[in-house]
């Protein structure tokens, strides 16, 4: 066991799930021991993730995932069982034991500085006389001042600069295939991955340097090259230039689609600028941008794909509680093109022009629609509705209605009591929901398929035995039971592992056994811990029963057995007569 027990229990005490919980997702309500707040995990509308402070447990009703704070961190930031205890032990300022090592940790660490060798060399190859091609780009793109800041630099235009010296610098040609920034050649050599590029190095909020995009000089194909994910690198949870974004003193994270744009924004003083590098926005770097900052504007390309990726951006950091604006850009391609043309006090006046998110989106919707034909004002007045109805202030709802109202061109009146028709409509969906997904929780298969019950029946008793075992461990040092006679495998070691904790006296938390089990266990175990079955005093008689249930369902599947084997023996005496 690479933590001592009794280091992860100095640092849950320390690690209030509450807390730790808080700073990712406000909890805004309460319902008995329970704190509520949206699901970070999966998308909706109304709270269903709990957390529970007394067992230091979350859950969430609506998508089953659960854990204790370490699993938490694990979870929400993508973090080994280790990283995360680290993460924490930070965040408490508690020093962490030596003994608690990580396999994988030499390998990354040697990939960082990998990394960070090569853009050093890039850096210089930008800088050297033998750099003009490169000089020249960035002088062109207008971005010469931000080459230090970014580190930009250059990737010569030759099969093997990089690799040679990185070679003569001791990293093995494993470690340069496994970073992604070389290739085997069809010779069995290798060659530089990036060739004759503009290099943007991907620093993340520690100040590593995770990877590369690297823009062509010419105009061959393809454009853009990304360093492919690595053990460092995760594209889908990464932003370009957030290790800049996050020290600005602007109050908004701008949001752009382009390595250049953001480098052009930098340069024109609007030092928040971030982009998303390969893919489009994702769920975990819309969480990664609700950490740093509480507005975000977004400043995709002006054409259709830029709109439609805004429409999918706003659906995923609207849950976040964030304010969004987004930017339409008039006359030019993209942010850079902008700036270009019209200089940064052009695209400050439309930061400041632009509109919130319910405007645009109102007024996408009015673009869908002819409003001169009645059909068309109505199928505008059903859409604006829905989405008005969906604002959680009254007074936004007012106002956005009449200005919607007067749009469509019908009375106020009447398009309010639309509003509040589908308000009462969404409610009760929200209600019926909410029904549906705390109704299967007693008896309900595990998340993961690979830990099914097969035997239902049995298995609700030994969720059962689990549950008292870890709410009242001290009244039970003492039961006629183990593992072995569990019929979920899972549940058995999940039992043996809590036993052995309880008989000895000791607590049992899911961080703790966080070491030895799979977080798809601790997800079961948490669902399991959520549900208040009895109280202390009724616990031994409950205990009782799952026990005898247990036993009854064995003696019941055995005595099967045995009638099977005699069918069998039946079916073959008889073929043995005719
Ligand atoms: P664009 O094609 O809009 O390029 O791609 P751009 O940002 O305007 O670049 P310039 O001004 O022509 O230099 C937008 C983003 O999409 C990704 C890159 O991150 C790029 O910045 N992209 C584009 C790729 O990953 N690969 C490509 O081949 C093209
Ligand atoms: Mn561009």
């Amino acid at each position: 066991m690479p933590f001592s027990e009794d280091f992860i229990n100095e640092l849950t005490s320390r690690s209030d799930i509450v807390d730790v919980v808080s700073s990712y997702v406000p909890l805004t309500k309460r319902s008995g021991v329970n704190l509520f707040g949206l699901c970070p995990f999966h998308g909706e509308k109304t709270p269903s993730f709990a957390v529970n402070p007394e067992r230091q447990i979350y859950h969430c009703f609506g998508c089953g995932k659960g854990g204790g704070v370490i699993g938490f961190i694990m979870e929400i930031e993508n973090l080994s069982y280790p990283d995360a205890v680290r993460f924490l032990a930070k965040r408490a300022g508690l020093e962490v034991p030596d003994d608690g090592y990580d396999p994988n940790q030499g390998k990354r660490s040697r990939m960082l500085s990998l990394n960070r060798e090569a853009a050093r060399f890039f850096h210089a190859q930008l800088l050297a006389d033998t750099g003009r091609a490169g000089q020249a780009y960035v002088e062109k793109r207008g971005i010469v001042r931000m080459v230090k800041p970014f580190g930009l630099g250059l990737a010569p235009d030759s099969w093997q600069s990089l690799t040679d010296a990185m070679t003569a610098k001791g990293y093995t040609r494993q470690e340069l295939i496994e970073s992604g920034l070389a290739r085997v050649g069809k010779n069995g050599g290798l060659y530089d991955y990036f060739r004759n590029r503009l290099m943007f190095p991907v620093i993340d909020v520690r100040g590593s340097v995770i990877g590369f995009s690297g823009r062509i000089l010419s105009d061959a194909e393809p454009k853009y090259l990304n360093s492919p994910d690595t053990l460092v690198y995760s594209k889908s949870r990464s932003l370009f230039a957030l290790n800049l974004a996050k020290k600005s003193k602007s109050g908004y994270i701008l949001l752009a689609e382009g390595n250049i744009d953001v480098v052009s924004l930098h340069q024109a003083g609007f030092d928040s600028a971030v982009a998303s590098l390969g893919t489009s926005l994702t769920a975990e770097q819309a969480r990664l941008l609700a950490r740093y900052t509480e507005q975000v504007i977004i400043a995709y390309d002006a054409d259709a794909a830029g709109r439609k990726a805004a429409q999918r951006a706003i659906g995923l950091l609207q849950p976040l509680d964030l304010k969004i604006k987004v930017l339409e850009i008039p006359g030019a391609k993209d942010p850079d093109e902008f700036i270009q043309a019209n200089g940064p006090q052009a695209f400050r006046d439309l930061i400041e022009r632009s509109g919130g998110q319910v405007e645009y989106r109102l007024a996408q919707i009015a673009a869908d629609y002819d409003l001169a034909a009645d059909e068309g004002r109505l199928g505008y007045l059903k859409a604006a509705a829905k989405l008005i109805a969906s604002l959680p202030g009254s007074v936004e709802r007012e106002i956005y209605g009449i200005r919607a109202a007067e749009k469509a061109g019908v009375s106020k009146d009447a398009f309010l009591t639309e509003v509040a028709r589908v308000r009462r409509q969404n409610t009760a969906a929200a209600k019926r929901q909410l029904r549906r997904d705390a109704a299967p929780l007693r008896a309900a298969q595990p998340m993961d398929r690979a830990l099914r019950y097969d035997n239902v029946r049995s298995a609700v008793a030994e969720e059962g035995v689990l549950n008292l075992l870890c709410r009242f461990p001290e009244q039970f040092g003492d039961l006629p039971l183990t593992g072995a006679d569990f019929t979920s495998p899972a549940l058995g070691r999940l039992f043996d592992a809590v036993y052995a904790r309880a008989s000895q006296g000791r607590g049992v938390t899911l961080d703790v056994l966080g070491q030895d089990f799979a977080p798809e266990e601790l997800t079961l175990l948490a669902g399991i811990l959520q549900r208040d079955t009895v109280s202390a005093p009724a616990a031994r008689q409950a205990m009782d029963d799952y026990i005898n249930k247990i036993r009854a369902e064995k003696e019941r599947s055995s005595r099967g057995e045995d009638l099977r084997g005699y069918a069998e023996k039946l079916k073959r005496t008889k073929g043995y007569g005719s």
